[in-house]
């Protein structure tokens, strides 16, 4: 049986600096920090608010995200900004952008910055959610950090503008998980040669955090836990020296190095998916180095949900993950071995190499 931490007891323990070597390590930098570079935000993804009628949205989407604003608020230092990692939406519709945009609202005195999700996009191409949270893809220096934000979820024009009667067809086809006729994801060409650019002036020392939906690697096509040009991204990512990939739409905790660059997946608000590798009727990648989340107990609506703390004070993300009905999780960088590890449940013989390739 797992120990409930409970959240408010929690920070209060972090921030009385009690029972040290049981703190999560980005709890304890953030604590004994004395240089102006340490820094932390939070991370909160897949809300997947799902409008019903009139004033009625589906109320256990709902309060997976108050839950986690409320959480983030009660921070101490507080982050210094939140990101919100895409799907804030279940069918991209305007009532449920604007309630979920409400909720947010609540977050206090920290700046929100935002991921396009795939179900915030497919009914009209993203352009009510740019009215709301800003452009689809940017990037934004913080100190000494370079971040990058990618829309990871777009595909070809044959599929977005020729295949669909309408728009309301072409979101719920592109909603369902497993549904034959969505499409895979991609950066695409635009958005890559803006990457390149972008990343032209970028000294090479720098660490660079680049935020997706998708993954920017290839785990499993048929959950589209996928993006079909991950290569293309990595390989104008490979000349730095860190670099850190932080993506959602997977709705649960995964990990991987792929040569220099950290992948770190971050829960959804909303609900846990199970691992592919349970569901394996095909080819997957699942990375190794995963150790498996607790399976969701369907007693407790918020299991196996939660949002995330991210320290880079290294360069490299340390990510610590609050479990809203479990015990939480810190998946730190390992600079012995190069590669993330879950500093609690990972037995040492379990680490093995990094992957140099898929
Ligand atoms: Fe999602
Ligand atoms: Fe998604």
């Amino acid at each position: 049986m797992s120990h409930v931490i409970n959240r408010r007891n929690f920070l209060k323990g972090a921030s009385a600096l009690t029972a040290a070597s049981t703190l999560p390590i980005s709890m304890i930098e953030l604590a004994f920090a004395d240089s102006s570079q340490n820094f932390s935000f939070a991370y909160i993804s897949d809300a997947h608010i799902q409008h019903v009628k009139g004033k009625d949205f589906v109320r256990n989407w709902d309060r997976g995200l108050i839950r986690a604003v409320a959480e983030t608020n009660l921070l101490t230092p507080k982050p210094d900004f939140v990101m919100f990692g895409g799907d804030l939406a279940q069918l991209g519709k305007k009532e449920e952008l604007d309630h979920g945009a409400e909720i947010l609202s609540g977050l206090s005195g920290s700046k929100l910055r935002c991921v396009m999700g795939e179900h915030d996009y497919y009914l009209d191409l993203g352009q009510y959610w740019e009215k709301l949270f800003g452009p689809q893809y940017y990037s934004f220096d913080h100190k000494g950090v370079h971040f990058v934000v990618l829309n990871s979820i777009l595909t070809t024009d044959e599929w977005t503008f020729k295949r669909w009667p309408t728009a309301v067809q072409r979101m719920n086809e592109m909603a369902g998980l497993d549904n034959p006729n969505g499409s895979p994801f991609m950066v695409g060409d635009k958005q890559r040669a803006w990457l390149k650019n972008d990343l032209a002036n970028i000294s090479k020392e720098t660490p660079i955090v680049v935020f997706s939906h998708s993954p920017l690697q290839k785990i499993y096509k048929g959950w589209n836990f996928w993006t079909d040009d991950a290569e293309q991204v990595q390989a104008l990512l490979q000349p730095f020296k860190k670099v850190n990939v932080i993506y959602g739409h997977v709705h649960q905790i995964q990990y991987n190095q792929i040569g220099n660059i950290s992948f770190n997946s971050v829960m959804a608000t909303a609900w846990p998916w199970p691992y592919p590798s349970t569901y394996a009727q095909a080819e997957q990648y699942l990375p190794k180095l995963t150790v498996e989340m607790n399976r969701a107990d369907p007693f407790f609506e918020r299991d196996a949900t939660g949002w995330q703390l991210i320290n880079v004070a290294t360069g490299n993300v340390d990510l610590h993950y609050s479990l809203s009905n479990n015990t939480s999780r810190t998946v730190a960088f390992n600079s012995k071995t190069g590669q993330p590890e879950d500093t609690s449940y990972q037995a040492p013989e379990k680490r093995i190499p990094p992957q140099s390739h898929f």
